[in-house]
């Protein structure tokens, strides 16, 4: 039988809550909890997690259909694909910090400055259309210890709580984005295919309406 493939973060904050959504929506995920991939026993979906980063990839190359991400991971890797629903979880903002004690108030003010990111697409765009010129520093975890280590002047990323900013003596100065899970779509989805997405979109937002 057809099925459609939905990738959802295989660890880490998404993780949890994309199950948690698709539970709601009445669908029973087989799950072996060390297994890549997973079927539901009630409605032809077949789940497969992946590394949050992969996952703009595997929707343009059509290898899964749909797929649970945040919409900062999607600007940053995905921003030629399309998303069909805000899933109103994991919401977060993608903002610029400094040190406290630093005078620097808005990005303008790390004009020829260091920025340490996970998310080098996402700055660049606003330092583009903001005119500044900045050097950006690629790290993959761990950012905000940039500064601490002389490394950056300044960092972008993730912020929920604001717990980790304010444990390495860091202050918000702009927000860039702000960001919640989404239902991106492959641009290869099949028609049939798409008919069952219809069906998971309306459990979804029947889910989201009873939530409100
Ligand atoms: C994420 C993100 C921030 C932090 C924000 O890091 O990179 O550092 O969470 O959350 P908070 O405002 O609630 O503190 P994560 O812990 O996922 O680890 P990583 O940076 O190593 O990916
Ligand atoms: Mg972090």
């Amino acid at each position: 039988m057809n099925k459609l493939r939905i990738a959802i973060q295989k660890s880490g904050r998404l993780n949890q809550d994309s199950l948690q959504i698709l539970k709601n929506c009445g669908i029973s995920i087989d799950n072996g909890k060390d297994q890549l991939k997973a079927s539901a026993t009630n409605f032809p979906i077949e789940v497969f997690y992946l590394r949050n980063g992969d996952i703009p990839q595997y929707l343009r190359d059509g290898v899964v259909d749909i797929a649970i991400i945040g919409e900062n991971v999607l600007i940053e890797k995905g921003s030629d694909l399309e998303f069909v629903e805000r899933l109103g979880f994991s919401k977060c903002k993608v903002s610029i910090a400094v040190p406290k004690e630093s005078n620097a108030t808005s990005l303008k003010d790390l004009n020829g400055k260091r920025i340490a990111t996970s998310y080098p697409k996402t700055v660049q765009k606003f330092l583009d259309e903001q005119n500044i010129e900045a050097q950006i520093h690629i790290i993959n975890g761990s950012v905000e210890i940039a500064p601490n280590i002389g490394l950056a002047d300044g960092i972008c990323d993730i912020v929920s709580s604001g717990s980790t900013l304010f444990k390495n003596g860091l202050k918000e100065i702009e927000v860039l984005l702000k960001s919640e899970a989404v239902l991106a779509v492959s641009p290869e989805i099949s028609s049939e295919r798409k008919e069952i997405l219809s069906k998971l979109q309306f459990r979804i937002q029947s889910v989201l309406k009873g939530k409100q």
